[in-house]
């Protein structure tokens, strides 16, 4: 294979033989690189156009050797739906939201499970383990399962939402509550898996989950005839998935087949948004937030992991962070799923809800290509809609009660 771990603090190698996590030097985190020079001539969009849409498509990009069994749910190649009615409420020419809730287990988190979990069964891993606000740990549940390995998620108790936690207890997975936040949990399964190697760690802290979820970027320019968008704007919460995004149109740059890359904007909710507020002061670093709080149960995180990778990802691309409160981020919910028909989790929303902002401080303009990623499924928090939104209206069965309620007599 052509790839090598790389730490991106003091830029130190590594052999991918093994999983790795951090830098053996630094600490530091460490990033999946490539001999660029010698798989550019393999890289032919026409041969990734003859095969199916979905994340394996570009699999000359990733680091899986040919002979590993891939482990795979049908990840990837999920939709994105030009969305006239909100980009006219929004008052935008052009408007696309890359829908990651049509992944198999409902969110983004499966394009990278099947890259980590297939490179796990690569170095024979019999336990697999993460910290999750819910969607790590259902993707996680299900690959494994896929797999054949032990499942080990810690969440943290009462703060994730029921379909995930459903999703988690089918696949079998051994779920550990914890009082705490999911900064906790992370803490906790780092803990565990440094002193019980046996175990893999499967957070965004794992390169391989990176590289799997890079293949967002991938299909969007895929999609607009590797025209890539002018900004991208993607919700932020351990910041895994910008950097892998950032890593994503980087990477296809580098090798010419994309000519510009987009501006990617990351969204944190208000009161989980150490980022953004570093982004703000022009710090080039993070200060954690004690106790974080938002309806967005996904992007409720204090202290980021991927922090680092983030404000360099919104550095290099010329993006920007912004926060969105659990008002708009519920107002926005409730827009997608009413004009366009897409039907998001809170967390998802932000995007939309941090794009009306950036195009209300000037810094989106009008006639700019904009793709919001909406990260996960409706259907994985319900209680948030079937609570706080209207309710049915109970009425008899027969048809004058009816035609009453409708107000048609
Ligand atoms: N949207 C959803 C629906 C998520 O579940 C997450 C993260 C994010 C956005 C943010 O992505 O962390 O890479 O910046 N969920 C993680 C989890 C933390 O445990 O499921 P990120």
């Amino acid at each position: 294979m052509n790839d090598h771990y790389q730490c991106i603090g003091c830029n130190s190698r590594y052999e991918t033989s093994e999983m790795m996590y951090t830098c053996a030097e630094c600490s530091d985190l460490l990033e999946v690189k490539y001999d660029y020079e010698k798989i550019a001539p393999v890289i032919d969009t026409k041969l990734w156009r003859s095969r199916i849409f979905s994340a394996w498509r570009y699999r000359e990009l990733l680091p899986i050797s040919p002979e590993t069994r891939i482990v795979s749910l049908g990840e990837g190649g999920t939709g994105l739906h030009r969305s006239e009615h909100l980009a006219e409420d929004l008052k935008v020419n052009t408007l696309s939201v890359k829908f990651e809730g049509e992944n198999p287990t409902g969110s983004f988190k499966d394009r990278g499970m099947t890259v980590s979990i297939s490179k796990a069964v690569e170095v024979h891993a019999k336990m697999v383990a993460c910290a999750s606000t819910g969607n790590t740990s259902a993707s996680l549940a299900a690959y494994a399962a896929r797999a054949g390995l032990r499942c080990i998620v810690i969440v943290p108790a009462d703060k994730i939402a029921q379909g995930k936690l459903a999703q988690a207890i089918a696949h079998g997975a051994m779920i550990l509550e914890i009082e705490g936040n999911f900064d906790d949990a992370l803490r906790a399964v780092i803990e565990l898996t440094e002193r019980n190697r046996s175990i893999a760690l499967l957070n965004s802290v794992n390169p391989f989950r990176i590289e799997g979820q890079k293949t967002l970027a991938f299909e969007v320019c895929d999609q607009m005839n590797f025209k890539p968008p002018d900004v991208l704007i993607v919700p932020v919460g351990n910041a895994g998935n910008i950097s892998s995004i950032w890593k994503g149109f980087d990477e296809l740059r580098r090798l010419g087949v994309i000519d510009k890359t987009p501006r990617l904007v990351g969204i944190q909710a208000e009161g989980a948004s150490p980022i953004a507020s570093a982004y703000k002061l022009k710090s080039a670093t993070i200060q954690p937030v004690k106790n974080p709080e938002t309806i967005a149960t996904a992007i409720r995180i204090g202290a980021p992991a991927s922090w680092k990778k983030a404000l360099r990802a919104i550095a290099e691309s010329g993006g920007a962070m912004e926060t969105a409160s659990d008002a708009e981020i519920l107002q926005a919910q409730k827009e997608l799923a009413r004009r366009e028909g897409i039907f998001v989790e809170p967390a998802s929303a932000s995007s939309i809800a941090g794009l009306r902002k950036l195009l209300e401080q000037g810094s989106i303009e009008k006639d700019e290509e904009i793709v919001c990623v909406a990260t996960g499924h409706g259907l994985k928090d319900p209680e948030v809609v079937t609570k706080i939104g209207e309710k049915p209206t109970r009425t008899k069965s027969d048809r004058e009660s009816i035609e009453r309620v409708l107000g048609l007599r």
